[in-house]
């Protein structure tokens, strides 16, 4: 039986370079061996209140840039989260058997929620995780963090479920969600002894989690942190970031250890470079010849060669809007064949019948 696939991306703006190799690249790849299923997740991104117009917007803008970077309609099931409404019923039906405590432990949430409070991050010296995890459920603040954000771990396990998928490509930030998904699954197979749910992992490629960093020297490329390369970003703006992307003064003696800012463009130049560029720079770096702009030129020449085919593609795609909605129309429909079954299924083993 061939492995079903599926995975989403939240409708919060522009596909960047994260989410290309993280997600959308790999989507691609494994098109033509799976039963395909990849969508554009609406109902997470409401988790973090968008302007009601905005989301709309965003919505049609990944669906082209999906199309664009080579998803096929005809091989992969292509929709949008809230065309299937099975998944909001399930999201309640599945919230019974998930804890509070569990999800407020999740690191994606505390990390939202931190955003939301306006609070520092432990690891930026603002105080320590307890401090702040009393701050996310105290009451002296006229802030709050929504309920939305703490069950997104529930909502993103239904996606997962209601379409009893196997394997889940995502990136390295993502595989906390996918282990708590395992575990709703286990528990609820065991709670009432049937054996409904699959239990997915992370799609394996070979390699190591992808996590693609910024360009402003630490932690992970991200919409909200402000340090993204987009797939439609202009040449120009293109080069500009990534030769403004932060570096350090240059080693001083041969094979000195990397800062964090130098191995992130190393990070980024073995995404997009071949190994010959590669080990040109490397070697430069253990001998102190190296320089940064050199290197820097060279990269945003080769993350162009990835770009750019999808950024002229992108605009036509957009301006067919019956095209795509026709797209999601058909994805809807197969989509939703496979989440009502299974919500019926979960329904019947839960008690909920018809009298
Ligand atoms: P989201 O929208 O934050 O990101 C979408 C995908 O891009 C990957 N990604 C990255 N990978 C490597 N390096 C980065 N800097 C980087 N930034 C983003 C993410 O790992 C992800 O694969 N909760 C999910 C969306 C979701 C989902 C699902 C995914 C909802 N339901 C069901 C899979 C299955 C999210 O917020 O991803």
């Amino acid at each position: 039986m061939k492995d079903i696939v599926l995975s989403g991306i939240r409708s919060t703006g522009n596909l960047h370079l994260g989410n290309y190799y993280g997600a959308l690249s790999k989507f691609v790849k494994i098109q033509d061996t799976c039963d395909c299923n990849f969508f554009i997740a609406d109902l997470h991104a409401l988790t973090t209140n968008p302007d009601p117009q905005q989301l709309h917007a965003n919505v049609k803008s990944i669906l082209a840039e999906y199309l664009a970077a080579g998803l096929d309609p005809e091989k992969s099931t292509i929709f949008v989260q809230s065309d299937i409404p099975e998944i909001a019923e399930m999201y309640l039906l599945l919230n019974m058997h998930v804890g509070i405590g569990e999800l407020m432990r999740t690191a994606s949430f505390k990390d939202k929620a931190r955003k939301a409070l306006g609070l520092g991050s432990p690891e930026a010296g603002d105080g320590d995780d307890d401090a702040i995890e009393r701050q996310i459920i105290g009451t002296d603040s006229n802030r709050r963090v929504n309920a939305g954000l703490l069950t997104y771990p529930t909502l993103m396990a239904v996606d997962i479920l209601i379409q009893k998928a196997t394997k889940v490509p995502v990136g390295k930030d993502q595989l906390q969600h996918l282990e708590l998904t395992r575990r709703f699954a286990r528990r609820f197979n065991s709670f009432y002894g049937v054996d409904l749910f699959p239990e997915p992992t992370d799609f394996d490629f070979g390699g190591a989690p992808v996590k693609v960093p910024g360009l402003d020297g630490s932690g992970k490329m991200g919409k909200s942190e402000g340090n993204c390369i987009y797939l439609i970003d202009d040449p120009k703006v293109l080069r500009k970031k990534v030769m403004r992307a932060v570096t350090d003064e240059g080693p001083k003696e041969p094979n000195s250890p990397m800062s964090e800012p130098v191995a992130n463009l190393f990070t980024l130049l073995e995404l997009t470079s071949t190994p010959d560029v590669v080990s040109h720079f490397r070697q430069a770096y253990a001998d102190c010849s190296i320089r940064y702009g050199d290197l820097k030129k060279q990269l945003a020449e080769d993350i162009l060669a990835v770009t750019t085919p999808i950024r002229e593609r992108v605009q036509d795609i957009l301006a067919d809007e019956s095209y795509l909605a026709r797209v999601v129309r058909q994805g809807a429909e197969k989509a939703r064949a496979r989440a009502s079954q299974t919500l019926r299924e979960m329904r019947e083993i839960m008690g909920i019948r018809p009298l």
